[in-house]
This record gives C-alpha cells, sequence and structure tokens, in this order.
C-alpha cells in the first residue's frame, strides 16, 4: 500500500474519538483555531462534539511571488486575535501532524496572544523524525491516529469521491490500509 486513504466515515469517527479524548483529559475549549486549508472539515466535524466557537488561520509556503519558502507564513490570521484569543483556551486543530512545522509556527504566533491555554489535536500523526517541535507551552497534545510516513489521500482532495471509498475498502479487504497505532 502506498498511501492510507480514509473515507469521511473514518474521519468522522476519528474526530468522535479525539473530541472524547479531549474530555477525559478534562481540557475545556473556550475556541477551536483551525490551520486552513486541511483543518477545517475536521474542526467542524469536531465541533459536533465540542459546541464551540471555530476561528480559522492560514499558512503557506510560497512567497508573494509563488516561490517556495522554507518556513511558513501567515496568509490568513484572526481578525483582532488578541481580543479573540487572550485568556481563552484554545483548541487547535489540523488534519496532519507531519514535518510539524506549520503546527510549531501556529502554536507560536497563538501563544503571542495571550490564550490561557492551548491543546492541540490532529487527525493523523506521521511517526517520522520531526523538523518542528512541540512547543512546551501546548498543554495537551492529541493524534487520532499514529501512522507510518506515508501520503494521506484524504476524501476531501478526491475528484470522485466514490471511487476513493472503493479504493479504501478495497485496501481494507486485503488487510492493507488498515493503520495504526491508536495514539
Ligand atoms: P505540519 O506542521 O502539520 O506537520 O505540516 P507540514 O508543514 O509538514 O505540512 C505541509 C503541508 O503538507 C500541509 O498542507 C499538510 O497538510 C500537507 N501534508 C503533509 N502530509 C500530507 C499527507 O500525507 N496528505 C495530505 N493530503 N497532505 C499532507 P498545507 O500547506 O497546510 O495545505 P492545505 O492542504 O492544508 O491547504
Ligand atoms: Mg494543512
Amino acid at each position: 500500500m502506498d498511501k492510507y486513504k480514509f473515507t469521511y466515515q473514518d474521519i468522522h469517527r476519528t474526530v468522535r474519538s479525539l473530541a472524547e479524548r479531549v474530555t477525559a483529559a478534562g481540557y475545556e475549549t473556550d475556541v477551536i483555531v483551525a490551520i486552513g486549508s486541511g483543518g477545517f472539515i475536521p474542526a467542524r466535524m469536531l465541533r459536533t462534539y465540542i459546541d464551540r466557537p471555530i476561528l480559522t488561520v492560514g499558512v503557506a509556503y510560497y512567497d508573494k511571488d509563488n516561490k517556495p519558502t522554507k518556513n511558513p507564513r501567515k496568509v490568513q490570521w484572526i481578525e483582532e486575535a488578541e481580543r479573540e484569543l487572550k485568556g481563552r483556551r484554545i483548541l487547535l486543530v489540523d488534519e496532519v501532524d507531519d514535518s510539524r512545522a506549520t503546527l510549531e509556527y501556529c502554536v507560536r504566533e497563538l501563544m503571542s496572544h495571550g490564550p490561557a491555554t492551548i491543546a492541540v489535536a490532529v487527525l493523523h500523526n506521521k511517526l517520522k523524525e520531526k523538523r518542528g517541535a512541540m512547543p512546551k507551552e501546548v498543554a495537551l497534545y492529541l493524534a487520532g491516529l499514529d501512522i507510518e510516513d506515508k501520503w494521506v489521500a484524504y476524501p476531501w482532495d478526491a475528484k470522485d469521491i466514490d471511487a476513493h471509498d472503493v479504493a479504501a475498502a478495497a485496501d481494507r479487504a486485503t488487510g492493507h490500509g488498515a493503520p495504526v497505532v491508536a495514539s
């Protein structure tokens, strides 16, 4: 199996288990912050279980001239972040913890707005050497699943969602594509 293929149903179940673990850890969320665009759909699913407002941020790895950059930069940020985040308990959501560079960057930027605390929840954490580090201010880090360092095909990237689901089911039937380690 060259890639993991997750269906919307898989993602929804993973989100539910993440929400349950956030609650079990006693973490109380005031505001969900979604990192776009991969974190948008997971954050909305999470709100079904943790009913808090969602703010969104966007970062990119290209500059104004569309040239790749090594480090992320903000392309969209919460307006009046200081007012929105000061003293609040943030739950930061993204789909995948890959190099961890984006996550580290976002946590550091959010910390600069003086939240009470910050927790990080990702659907999938790739087990690999990370370029970024989780800042020590992060009160809670949760990954829905720990996975091998392979590409993940998410349902929202599928041009043909039915073919995507069929391929995911076929992987599963052959015993492939079964993830992974509950984190
Ligand atoms: P990290 O801190 O969360 O580990 O993110 P990193 O900077 O390493 O990721 C760079 C981009 O690559 C991110 O997209 C991330 O979502 C995407 N990515 C990494 N691994 C995978 C994968 O296995 N499958 C898919 N589909 N994407 C992956 P981005 O620049 O934030 O763009 P967007 O797609 O979220 O808009
Ligand atoms: Mg992303």
